[in-house]
């Protein structure tokens, strides 16, 4: 592996060491677009709909959101950060994941990427939209509504978790005290990242890398086809040298296409468990946790809501800035996590239900990137 030098000194590339084992052979993917459309700095919020308000309301509490705003017809949970809110549950006749929300770095941005889409600048509404926002609709390859929108203000920051004074070894800052963090909700701080399924995984990344100007952190391919491209990436937003997370979007080739779960920054380890303890004494259905994922190095905690919908506490995830170059690893459930519990079936998505069936048999069909030798190769990873 090449070596450069950075103001004089040994620098290493993002290769060694860092992030992955291997970075891209001659002629693939590069994980970056030459000339986005626009940068975008964030996801804003999801959005969703739901029959029953009160139900959400009891869960994401539970979960460690804040309700921002409630009206008859929409529910906004937000962090404890400044900022957007995290995700709009609005009433609607089935539970469904309506799509994404990311931040433009810019109010003029919208302008341009209106003008490269041939699409509007509208207004947003929303009860907790802070000093009203502007967005643009948009669709994505795999038909998900991808809106990005500015807004005027930021909703100011409310108290949150502290972490503990943590005696380590021979260093003890904490004496003549005790440590009981408290089983209470964990606090979600902010929105990290939204992870979808797509039997268009080629078209639909290129597309958020060209549109929307995000870069690829990691790519997984399947084991024995990385002569067919990757299968899998985690893509962060381009704040130049300004670190961002690992994954704001992660996306993988699979016979569904839809949402896959959502993540939630916590304080830390302490948080996720103790809040983890006080969701299962509330009755709520841990998917699978407490580990630390490989990459994007976050300790993760996951849960299912009443609707089914997998959202995730994490804390302690990477942050790159613009010049890491994409690692490559082969895609395998082994691969997902450095320690914790196996991963679960249900996490997996692996118990074949009628809906699954009826989603690969159709996949199968139709005019996709999904092809039996690939099912194969996924079904391969499930199992590895
Ligand atoms: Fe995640």
């Amino acid at each position: 592996m090449s070596e450069t030098r950075v103001h004089g000194a040994d620098a290493r590339t993002a290769h060694q060491d860092l992030h992955s084992e291997q970075g891209a052979l001659r002629g693939e993917h590069p994980g970056r677009s030459r000339n986005p459309v626009i940068k975008v700095a964030d996801l804003a919020w999801l959005e969703f709909e739901k029959p029953d308000l009160d139900r959400a309301e009891v869960f994401a509490r539970d979960f460690g959101f804040q309700v921002a705003a409630r009206t008859e017809r929409e529910l906004w949970l937000r962090g404890t950060f400044a900022g957007s809110p995290c995700m709009v549950i609005r009433r609607g006749r089935t539970s469904r994941f309506i799509g994404p929300a990311f931040r433009a770095a810019e109010r003029a941005d919208l302008d341009r990427l209106a003008r490269a889409t041939g699409s509007a600048v509208r207004d947003v509404d929303g009860a907790a939209v802070p000093g009203g926002g502007r967005a643009v609709d948009l669709l994505d390859p795999s038909g998900f509504p991808v809106r990005v929108v500015h807004c005027g203000e930021r909703l100011p920051a409310l108290p949150g978790q502290h972490p503990p004074l943590l005696n380590f070894g021979t260093e003890h800052p904490r004496t003549n005290a005790t440590q009981r963090p408290p089983r209470e909700p964990s606090r979600i701080q902010r929105l990290g990242h939204v992870v979808l399924e797509t039997r268009v995984f080629g078209r639909a990344l290129d597309w958020y890398l060209d549109t929307l100007g995000m870069i690829v952190s990691d790519f997984l391919f399947l084991d024995g086809q990385r002569d067919r491209g990757p299968t899998m990436a985690f893509i962060r937003c381009d704040l130049g040298s300004v670190p961002a997370d690992h994954h704001t979007l992660a996306m993988h080739l699979g016979p569904g296409t839809g949402y896959v779960h959502s993540a939630y920054q916590v304080t830390d380890l302490d948080s996720i468990a103790a809040g983890g303890e006080y969701l299962k004494e509330r009755g709520h259905k841990r998917s699978w946790g407490i580990g630390r994922h490989i990459q994007g190095s976050q300790l993760f905690d996951y849960w299912r809501d009443p609707d089914h919908f997998m959202l995730e506490h994490f804390a302690d995830g990477d942050l790159f800035s613009c010049d890491l170059e994409p690692g490559w690893a082969p895609m395998s459930t082994s691969g997902l996590a450095q320690w914790g519990p196996p991963a679960t079936r249900d996490f997996l998505g692996a118990s074949p239900s009628p809906r699954r069936v009826r989603d690969v048999i159709e996949a199968l069909r139709g005019d996709n990137e999904l092809d039996p030798a690939r099912l194969l190769g996924l079904l391969r990873a499930a199992n590895s």
